[in-house]
């Protein structure tokens, strides 16, 4: 039977309004083109500009990971007897990680889709590990501060898991060991810690937390998701990194992410325990339907090969010296970067960041605005809520190998939008306050949703070309309304 299929000409295929399945499938070169045209619509991460979400080192380990992954693309790692080598790499990934924690053989893990998954794992381990040992507990409760990462807030949701936020110290950025102490209840399972936390790069004072874990016989996890690989390696070449990992006594487990600093392709984190008795909570079996059993050590069944291979490439590939090299150059640019932004007189960075990640601040503008003209001019910085009394506009950087080469020219670059931003009508943030305030309080919640909209420039799924509005209107609405507004609009977008 012969397939018909639309001539192989290097016309990218015109995208179908409809988007219903093409009658005829394209050629595999008309694919190829379409992604590229797709493409052109996004951010480009290869000029070194974008200070979030990829970790590139470098062409050559693109090529390893790359090739590692479509080698293990169609490979499903739901099935280590019938895919063996998945759960070898698997199993490799997990003791190089824990070693590089100060994990002893005791130590146990896997490896997840991310950081999400992990932190979501960690607490089910808590809630699970509760229910067994601690059946007087009906409610479990985890303690954490604002400056943990959300997907804390989303692992409590879907377990159901009660979460008990505590003040950070608004000068350092750590979580208060004192405030958790004084937060714990006959119900709390779990004491988070973050190494460091995103929106600072701040690294919490493991050993206050864990011991206070150990004293009250509950667990302790470190989310080192996005430090676990880096603060090593800084150790590794002479930095002084504060304790966070194994070696902390009453640290129960730990997230760290492949895909960030260990520059494996995206869908790559490991989850350890300190023991193998605790990791029994985070597993999960049925053995209840007519189909086949599933026994599941992660969130996932079925998963592609494709991110494990190139994890375990990427680590092979670089090894120790490897890691340590970038980790040199990565730190020389973060002090540079930092010295700059401190020496100017508009900004300041926000805390003493312990890592590659940081805030910055101004007293002289709305920053949220300067992040919009530092958008058009390509760079990409992200938007934070402080959480604070008073809503502090703050951007976050996260600074890694592929934007070491150009840190002169952000610095150039930044100090020219600071005056562009000066020179732009200023976006006051009491002002927008006292706004918000009055619609919350004159307007029911429904017209409030659609005055707020309206005050943000949203019209539809259209969004105004400056952003600066609409996030310096989320830094001051109350969480709960910023999330509903938030899911409200992702809501209508994906249609
Ligand atoms: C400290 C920390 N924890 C968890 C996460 C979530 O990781 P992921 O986006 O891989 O799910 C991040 C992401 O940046 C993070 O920085």
């Amino acid at each position: 039977m012969s397939k018909k299929r639309h001539s192989p000409d290097s016309q990218p295929a015109k995208i179908n309004p409809f988007m219903t399945l093409p009658e005829h499938g394209l050629s595999a070169e008309q694919i190829r083109e379409s992604l590229s045209q797709f493409k052109q619509r996004d951010l480009s991460w290869r000029n070194g500009r974008v200070f979030a979400y990829v970790y590139d080192a470098g062409p050559e380990a693109e090529a390893v990971i790359k090739e590692a992954f479509t080698q293990y693309l169609s490979e499903n790692a739901l099935d280590p007897t019938t895919f063996p080598s998945t759960m070898q790499m698997e199993r490799q990934i997990v003791r190089i990680t824990a070693g590089l924690l100060h994990g002893d053989q005791q130590v146990v893990g896997n490896v997840t889709t991310g950081g999400t998954e992990s932190l979501i794992l960690a607490v089910k381990t808590a809630r699970d590990w509760a229910w067994a040992n601690r059946p007087e507990i009906s409610h479990p409760e985890m303690i954490l501060s604002r400056t943990a990462h959300a997907s804390f807030h989303k692992a409590a949701h879907y377990l159901g898991v009660k979460l008990v936020i505590v003040p950070f110290d608004e000068e350092s950025y750590r979580t208060s060991p004192e405030a958790m102490r004084e937060a714990i209840t006959d119900n709390t399972v779990l004491l988070v810690a973050s190494a460091p936390n995103y929106s600072h790069g701040v690294v919490d004072d493991i050993t206050g937390i864990a011991a206070l874990a150990q004293e009250h016989n509950i667990l302790c996890h470190v989310d080192a998701c996005i430090g676990g690989f880096q603060l090593t390696f800084m150790r590794q070449v002479g930095y002084d990194v504060p304790p966070f990992d194994f070696a902390v006594p009453g640290v129960t487990s730990i997230s760290a992410d492949l895909h960030k600093y260990a520059y494996a392709a995206k869908g790559a984190s490991v989850l350890l325990h300190r023991h193998k008795n605790l990791r029994r909570y985070q597993m999960y079996g049925s053995i209840s339907t007519t189909a086949y059993a599933i026994p599941n050590p992660t969130m996932l069944s079925t998963k592609s090969g494709g991110p494990l291979a190139a994890a375990w490439a990427i680590l092979h590939y670089m090894g120790q010296d490897g890691y340590q090299r970038i980790v040199r150059q990565v730190m020389g640019a973060t002090e540079k970067l930092i010295a700059g932004i401190d020496a100017h007189p508009d900004l300041y960075v926000l805390g003493q960041p312990d890592m590659s990640i940081f805030a910055i601040g101004s007293h002289s503008m709305n920053v949220f605005q300067l992040a919009d003209v530092m958008k058009e001019n390509g760079w990409l910085l992200q938007p934070q809520f402080s959480k604070t009394a008073t809503p502090q506009p703050n951007i976050h950087i996260t600074l890694s190998h592929s934007n070491v080469p150009h840190v002169d020219a952000f610095l150039d670059d930044l100090s020219q939008a600071v005056e562009e931003t000066k020179s732009l009508p200023p976006l006051n943030v009491a002002i927008v306050k006292q706004q918000v305030d009055s619609l919350l309080k004159t307007l029911p919640p429904a017209e409030a949703a659609t005055a707020l909209y309206q005050l943000a420039g949203v019209e539809g799924s259209q969004l105004p070309n400056g952003l600066a509005l609409i996030n310096t209107i989320l830094s001051i609405l109350p969480p709960p309304i910023a999330e509903e507004l938030l899911m409200q609009y992702f809501n209508d977008l994906y249609t």
